[in-house]
């Protein structure tokens, strides 16, 4: 046997100039991942996953969600476009992640002025994860029928979206607010 039977991902994470690198081997190691994104995300913002069939888009979204504290559900194992994980208020709390959390936990308003300033606001919490698959959509016109602008203007809402080259137009509108994470196998 010249090559492991287990089949190691590179997972890298991007948002600005910040590059985070993870190498995931065990199912667990999607933990590390998963807690690297929360520390990112905040409502409204996008998570573009990208990477091979079977390289862990769903796996590590599931991870995000049992971290954030929703509540398990069983898998539908028919074929789901989108899916909404809601997330519970008390069980996660930000504030406690690390040295970078008084700022993630304020959210950025700007005033008819055009003043523009954060407020500590609980509301900044996220509430809600919405999951979509976009491996079916061939014609990016489909995409409308899911009202994501929508869905992301609620509050608390992170969009995660796998196979995000078939939602490219849709993201081009939010590029400041999405976070690529892209999955290799190595
Ligand atoms: N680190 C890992 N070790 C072992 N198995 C893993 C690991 N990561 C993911 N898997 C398994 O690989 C399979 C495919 O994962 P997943 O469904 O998350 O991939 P995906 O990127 O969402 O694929 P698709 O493009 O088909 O939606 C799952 O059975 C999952 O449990
Ligand atoms: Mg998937």
């Amino acid at each position: 046997m010249t090559k492991s039977m287990k089949q190691t991902r590179l997972v890298t994470i991007k948002h600005d100039k910040l590059v985070e690198q993870f190498k995931v081997v065990e199912l667990d190691d999607w933990k590390k991942v998963a807690d690297a994104l929360a520390r990112l995300i905040e409502p409204g913002f996008i998570v573009a996953l990208s990477g091979p069939l079977g390289a862990g888009k769903t796996t590590l979204t599931q991870y995000l969600a049992a971290l954030l504290g929703a509540p398990k559900r069983a898998i539908s194992p028919t074929f789901a476009l989108m899916r909404i994980y809601n997330v519970p208020r008390t069980t996660y709390d930000v504030r406690r992640r690390g040295s970078k959390s008084d700022v993630r936990n304020s959210a950025k308003r700007t005033f008819p002025s055009g003043l523009s300033l954060r407020v500590e606001d609980s509301e900044a919490d996220i509430r809600r994860l919405v999951h979509v698959d976009a491996y079916r959509i061939e014609d990016e016109k489909d995409l409308v029928v899911l009202d994501l602008d929508e869905e992301l203007s609620e509050p608390g809402t992170v969009v995660l979206i796998e196979w995000p080259e078939n939602a490219r137009s849709w993201l081009k509108k939010y590029a400041k607010q999405t976070v690529q994470v892209m999955i290799e196998l190595i």
